[in-house]
């Protein structure tokens, strides 16, 4: 196991963690559909050679660069939208992925969330989430949300709808602030987005993390998901280090 850095790459992340990385990283990943078709190849090989490049960056972030969260965009709740056969072959590898590296993900200190619904899944892909859940709940080196069946919208409006109902039982107080509301979203218990990556070139948030990523740094790449490197996430969070973050004031000279 562990990637082979070439010794330029070392340097990088060695000066790039001096400075201090984002805290939580999100990715949308886009782009396998592209990248097969390229290929003459269906788009179920892109999704395929898609989680491969998924698994490299999982550990790239958690083993070398030692960010603490890290979110992935996998499955949205548009993405229901596409041919049966493809959504069919997304879950068929969500569920491969969970069987065949679970063991794999705990040993690495891998703590897993999902963001979305986990009703609606096949129950296999539901099993082995729920599994995944339980068994790396004591996890702390590297917290991997997968946003699967998830919707930004969706998501406030679920908050909403919880506020209401604990707001009617009477435990809850008339005011509701930003820390309340957090609460009642998915990432209840993580950070919001420091950097959010989207790869292929669309310069969207495509209904991902609305509410969390208020101010989130953005960082674009026309490269296709499967082609993504470590070294051009490296890249990104460099060019992150080198801007200045206001949150809506000004810098103090
Ligand atoms: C977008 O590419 C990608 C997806 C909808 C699926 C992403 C899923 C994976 C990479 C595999 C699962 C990952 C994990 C971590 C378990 P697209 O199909 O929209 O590409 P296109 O825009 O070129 O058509």
């Amino acid at each position: 196991m562990g990637i082979e850095l070439a010794a330029e790459l070392k340097e990088r992340i060695a000066r790039a963690k001096a400075q201090g990385l984002p805290q939580h990283l999100a990715i949308i990943m886009d782009g396998n559909g592209r990248w097969a078709r390229r290929r003459g190849q269906a788009r179920s090989a892109g999704h395929r050679a898609g989680l491969e490049t998924a698994k490299k960056i999982v550990e790239f972030v958690g083993q070398e660069l030692g960010i603490k969260y890290l979110t992935l965009f996998a499955f949205s709740k548009e993405n229901w939208r596409r041919p049966k056969e493809e959504v069919d072959s997304l879950m068929e590898l969500l569920a491969d992925f969970l069987e065949k590296n679970l063991d794999q993900l705990l040993e690495n200190g891998v703590r897993l969330r999902v963001l979305g619904e986990l009703d609606g899944l096949p129950l296999r892909v539901r099993q082995g989430l729920e599994r995944a859940l339980a068994l790396s709940r004591g996890n702390e080196r590297l917290h991997l949300s997968l946003a699967i069946n998830y919707g930004g919208r969706q998501e406030i409006l679920q908050a909403v709808e919880r506020i209401l109902r604990d707001f009617a039982a009477g435990a809850l107080p008339a005011k509701i602030d930003e820390a309340l509301f957090r609460r009642y979203l998915y990432t209840a218990e993580l950070p919001d987005p420091d950097l959010l990556i989207r790869t292929s070139g669309e310069e969207r948030l495509s209904n991902f993390l609305l509410w969390q990523s208020a101010y989130t740094e953005f960082w674009v790449t026309k490269t296709l998901w499967p082609d993504f490197t470590p070294e051009e996430l490296l890249q990104a969070v460099e060019s992150f280090q080198s801007r200045q973050r206001k949150f809506g004031g000004v810098l103090e000279s």
